[in-house]
């Protein structure tokens, strides 16, 4: 018989090592998903700065992966931010100096469920989801103690779930 130059043997071959390559594209793509939702989950280990949290999501139960694991006032290259997480019935920290005139970014997130954030006597005033990063950036004009209260009805601590800001001059 004539030669056709592929033999049934090298159609076989030809056909598992396409057969191998579109498994292995298909993991490919699998992994790609899995990588970039994995990183989605951690928006904030990413690029640092005011960059990493206009993502504002997070991952609730992996807080320990980001800022948040340890909250409280950090200075970066773009200035001063705080890292408050809201559990029931506590913000952490409890308390926080910040410097008078100066912008400072705050971002807040809850480590279970829906809780308030209210600065007393401002408009400083949001609703703390969990998964969900809220950034705000205030300065403070007036030194002195300034509270803040959880304003969402968040189970039997609500009306102790209160923190501080201490304004210092
Ligand atoms: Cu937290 Cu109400």
């Amino acid at each position: 018989p004539p030669q056709t130059g592929l033999d049934h043997r090298t159609l076989e071959t030809y056909e598992t090592i396409w057969g191998a390559l579109s498994v292995a594209l298909v993991w490919l793509l699998f992994v790609g998903v899995i990588a970039s939702m994995i990183s989605g989950t951690f928006p904030l280990l990413s690029g640092g700065g005011h960059g990493v949290v206009k993502a504002g999501r997070v991952d609730p139960a992996r807080l320990d992966a980001t800022p948040f694991a340890r909250p409280g006032l950090v200075r970066t290259a773009q200035g001063l931010e705080l890292y408050i997480v809201a559990r029931a019935f506590t913000f952490t920290p409890a308390v926080v100096h910040v410097p008078v005139d100066t912008p400072v970014a705050i971002h807040i997130t809850s480590a279970d469920v829906v809780h308030g954030f209210q600065v007393t006597g401002t408009t400083i005033n949001d609703e703390i989801l969990p998964g969900h990063v809220a950034s705000f950036t205030v300065t403070f004009r007036h030194p002195g103690p300034q509270n803040v209260i959880c304003n969402e009805y968040c189970g039997a601590g609500h009306h102790a779930m209160t923190t501080r800001f201490i304004v210092d001059p």
